[in-house]
């Protein structure tokens, strides 16, 4: 299944890439967009809250007044309250099916996952609790159907559907709550659920480029003039409506209600979200050893802490009698092993020949001694003066691919492990004519910043730097992993071989550390 979803994430992702570019790609941008949404929701539910009566006599008047009267502005409102809300839901499940596609909830990236599943309940409260509030007819179907629900639960006393027998029935008071809950109550919920789901991820993207939020309020827009949100007719609990037009995106459990009973559609939701729940822990994972700090090596220049996606490490006053200020310590328990932190230690380096290579920061199951290893093996068997080194993610569908195709390839946990010394070394110790680095595309890296912090290393904006000294010619990049673009990889290593002189500096023998 998780197959499947990467597949279809992979076709999907090209054309979006080609229509918006891989920087603006939305679905890289999936839990950002859904905050966007979120604010567009709010700014729009404040300006109809200002003109909407809380009484259920005058709601509907109200709501009547902003879409018909006042449809320049509070029309277009209340159109995009009801899209970016739908939008919200289309994002929210996307983002869920792409965290599960690529891996990225298991082990100790638990926490967001967990954390979502809430989310979506609220939201799709909030949703629904707004529908009541226009009290036409859909409200009054939702409001039935929703008291009917809660009244299979063994929580309230009283019979929620008894609010909704005859229209004296139903009491200001009792609508003023579901007002303040839709307004007020479920919104702050969600606010503080959001700031929960991102609170362990450092520098979570909360907010989508700027041009892909220009471009998607103005589809929204668009859509609001085009298709203007408007009410059904006025409620009345002396007749049962006869034909409603359903909002899916949040109602589509309600029929269900037709098929079974309250209690079966109960068990149906509590279950799902009971095993999406615990999906992180299904199968039981191994999980990999955080990296360690070596205080002998470490001389706390705070790179590493900076760097870490998952805000794994913090810089405490130094224990021993080295004379820095600081010290690296991470957090086993949010360390996910990804080997970023290994990639910005600058003593991170091959050309160091005394000893052991040990850094101030490095992952205990493939240390940076192993990966200068890796690259001697993997250049062995080399020759003619159009080598290439591939560095790959582990596991990566690249890797396999290019393994398989005999180049030489150097399988990294993420390219963000990789130190730029490293890139140096392969060029200047002669073990290869030409360096590729390939991995997650861009905007999906597995450990959030590999391909971004890589990218920033080489092309000198953010330390450490590859050294001037490195032909920026002989180094090429191909962040791309899903199957169906391996072709992409395979022709880019075939352009970079090309672009080699055909022959080689006479340095051949070199190939000695
Ligand atoms: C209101 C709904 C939601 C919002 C606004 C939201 C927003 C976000 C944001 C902004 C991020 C950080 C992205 C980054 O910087 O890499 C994120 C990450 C994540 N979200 Fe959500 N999310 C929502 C719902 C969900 C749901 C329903 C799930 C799954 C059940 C989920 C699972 C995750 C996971 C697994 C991560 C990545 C954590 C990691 O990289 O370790 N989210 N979300
Ligand atoms: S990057 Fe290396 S030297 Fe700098 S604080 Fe981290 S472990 Fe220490
Ligand atoms: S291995 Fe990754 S998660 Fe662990 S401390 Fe280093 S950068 Fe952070």
């Amino acid at each position: 299944m998780q197959k499947f979803a990467r597949a279809a994430f992979g076709t999907l992702q090209r054309p979006l890439a080609r229509a918006f570019g891989s920087a603006d790609n939305p679905l890289n941008h999936l839990g950002a967009l859904t905050i966007f949404f979120c604010w567009i929701v709010l700014i729009s539910g404040i300006w109809l809250l200002i003109f909407f009566r809380t009484s259920v006599t005058d709601a509907f008047a109200s709501i009547e007044y902003l879409t018909h009267e006042q449809w320049y502005l509070g029309g277009i409102m209340r159109s995009l309250h009801r899209y970016a809300s739908d939008a919200a839901i289309l994002t929210i499940l996307l983002h869920l099916l792409k965290e599960f596609a690529f891996d990225t909830y298991r082990l100790k990236r638990w926490f967001s996952w967990v954390t979502g599943i809430p989310l979506v309940w609220m939201v799709f409260i909030l949703g629904i609790s707004g529908y009541w509030l226009v009290w036409d007819e859909l409200a009054q179907y939702v409001a039935i159907t929703s008291a009917e629900l809660l009244d299979s639960l063994p929580i309230f006393t009283d019979s929620m559907a008894g609010n909704f027998m005859t229209a004296a029935a139903v009491r200001n008071r009792f609508f003023t709550l579901m007002a303040f809950l839709h307004l007020i109550g479920l919104p702050i919920f969600l606010v503080f659920g959001i700031w929960l789901h991102v609170f362990r991820l450092s520098r979570p993207s909360i907010n989508p480029p700027r041009r892909l939020m220009a471009g998607t309020l103005i589809s929204l827009l668009i859509l609001s003039l085009v298709f203007p949100a408007v009410s059904q007719d006025p409620a009345d609990l002396a007749l049962a409506p006869q034909s409603i037009e359903l909002d899916w995106f949040y109602l589509h459990v309600f029929p269900l209600l037709q098929i079974w009973s309250p209690g079966i559609v109960w068990v149906i939701l509590i279950g799902v979200s009971s095993v999406i729940f615990i999906a992180p822990w299904l199968p039981p994972g191994k999980a990999t050893k955080p990296a360690t700090v070596d205080l002998d090596n470490c001389n706390g220049c705070e790179r590493c802490a900076d760097d870490c996606p998952f805000g794994a490490i913090e810089m405490h006053p130094r224990s021993d009698d080295l004379n820095y200020e600081y010290e690296a310590v991470v957090d086993a328990d949010l360390c996910v092993s990804c080997g970023i932190c290994v990639g910005s230690c600058p003593t991170a380096t091959p050309f160091r020949s005394h000893g052991t290579l040990i850094p101030g920061i490095d992952l205990p199951d493939l240390p940076v001694a192993h990966m200068r290893e890796m690259i001697k093996k993997a250049a062995e068997p080399l020759s003619g003066s159009k080598r290439v080194l591939t560095f790959s993610c582990e596991g990566s569908t690249t890797a396999d691919t290019l393994s398989k195709a005999g180049e030489a390839v150097v399988a990294v946990r993420c390219m963000g492990q990789i130190p730029p010394p490293f890139l140096d070394y392969v060029l200047s110790r002669n073990f290869a004519d030409a360096v590729l680095l390939t991995g997650c595309s861009d905007g999906r890296c597995r450990y959030r910043f590999g391909a971004e912090w890589s990218n920033q290393r080489v092309e000198r904006k953010r330390d450490p730097r590859l050294r001037k000294r490195v032909d920026d010619a002989l180094i090429a990049r191909a962040w791309q992993d899903f199957p169906q673009y391996q072709g992409n990889v395979l022709k880019q290593l075939q352009a970079l071989r090309e672009s080699l002189p055909e022959v080689a500096a006479d340095s051949e023998d070199e190939a000695s550390q």
